[in-house]
């Protein structure tokens, strides 16, 4: 039998920084549970469809959107070490306990790709812990370059429910034993290779792609007989957890570009909620994460729902990308 989450987090109890992330981490662990369920069970309970009202960026909200936003909160609250959380569906961070030298800032994209819930397919929820600085939690306070993540992960709401995540060294994912209501560690120490044959992009919006992008694409797309001497594949699930997962598990590349819709270096995916987790989990597999020329870890955010462009996956070719970028 696979180790239990509990079990894994106490026999990393050495490490400084397991032993403070430990109770948080088993926090989130029962929201994501929680949220599973409510997903499962959303055709027979009346949650699915809108919820008629829009969030921060004016996306329409979905029911199961504002339900797993409740139960990260819920969860975050009953956590000591939870200061305070910052998510995507709402405008405002929320102060949840009172704030310690050993404090935690929870940020969370608690349903992400909700556009697909209504047809069945996969979706995740993101989470990323920052140490809280000394004294009244504020927004600037969750305004800080994603290096300072101690600790990234999501759970995918699939085929299985899974937990990945990592508190900086390695990656580890874990599968929900339904039976006994935890998560048991079926994927150890997940490495991305630098090099891929896959990649993850959506297609449609290319007219809008600044030129390296394009030409990376479409050199990927001349296959063997083209440039890069060799075929790729393209995958695209529409939800971002999914398709991290993918390339957590089999390899490949993930871009959501800038384009020319977005105010200048901005693209669709929130830095603090999506690309900052991402890009920790990326780096600690042994992957490359970018905002297409920048390495996204040492961006400054200026906003809390900030967009940026994101790049992430095997390390060669999100290099190539930059490159392109450089030399444009
Ligand atoms: O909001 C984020 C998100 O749903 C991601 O999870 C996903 O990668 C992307 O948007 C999908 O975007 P599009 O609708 O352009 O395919």
């Amino acid at each position: 039998m696979p180790p239990s989450l509990a079990t894994f987090l106490a026999s990393q109890q050495h490490e400084p920084t397991v032993a403070r992330l430990a109770p948080a981490l088993q926090h989130i662990a029962g929201a994501c549970i929680a949220i599973a369920r409510a997903i499962r069970q959303a055709a027979l309970t009346g949650s699915q469809g809108l919820a008629g009202s829009d969030n921060i960026q004016g996306e329409a909200q979905q029911k199961l959107d504002v339900i797993s936003n409740e139960l990260m909160i819920e969860a975050a609250r009953r956590c000591p070490q939870i200061a305070a959380l910052a998510s995507e569906e709402l405008d405002d961070i929320v102060q949840l306990n009172a704030s310690t030298a050993d404090s935690l800032l929870l940020l969370t994209d608690p349903l992400d790709g909700s556009s697909n819930l209504d047809i069945g397919m996969t979706v995740g929820s993101i989470f990323s812990l920052l140490p809280a600085t000394a004294g009244s939690v504020t927004t600037a306070s969750f305004l800080r370059p994603g290096h300072e993540q101690c600790c990234a992960g999501y759970a995918l709401y699939g085929p299985a429910t899974m937990l990945v995540f990592t508190t900086g060294s390695e990656v580890n994912g874990f599968t929900l034993d339904e039976a006994r209501g935890e998560f048991l560690l079926t994927h150890p120490q997940l490495q991305i290779a630098p090099e891929c044959s896959e990649f993850a992009i959506n297609a449609a919006n290319l007219r809008h792609w600044e030129l390296p992008v394009q030409r990376y694409i479409a050199e990927c797309q001349a296959g063997s007989a083209g440039p890069r001497g060799k075929d790729f594949n393209m995958r695209w699930v529409a939800a971002m957890v999914a398709d991290v997962h993918r390339i957590l598990l089999r390899g490949g590349v993930f871009l959501y570009p800038r384009d020319a819709r977005q105010p200048p270096g901005a693209g669709k995916l929130r830095l603090l909620y999506e690309a900052n987790p991402m890009a920790l989990l990326i780096e600690a597999a042994g992957g490359a994460a970018s905002n297409g020329s920048e390495r996204l870890l040492d961006m400054n955010p200026e906003r809390l729902h900030q967009r940026t462009g994101v790049v992430l996956g095997a390390r060669n070719e999100v290099e190539r990308l930059a490159s392109y970028h450089l030399s444009h």
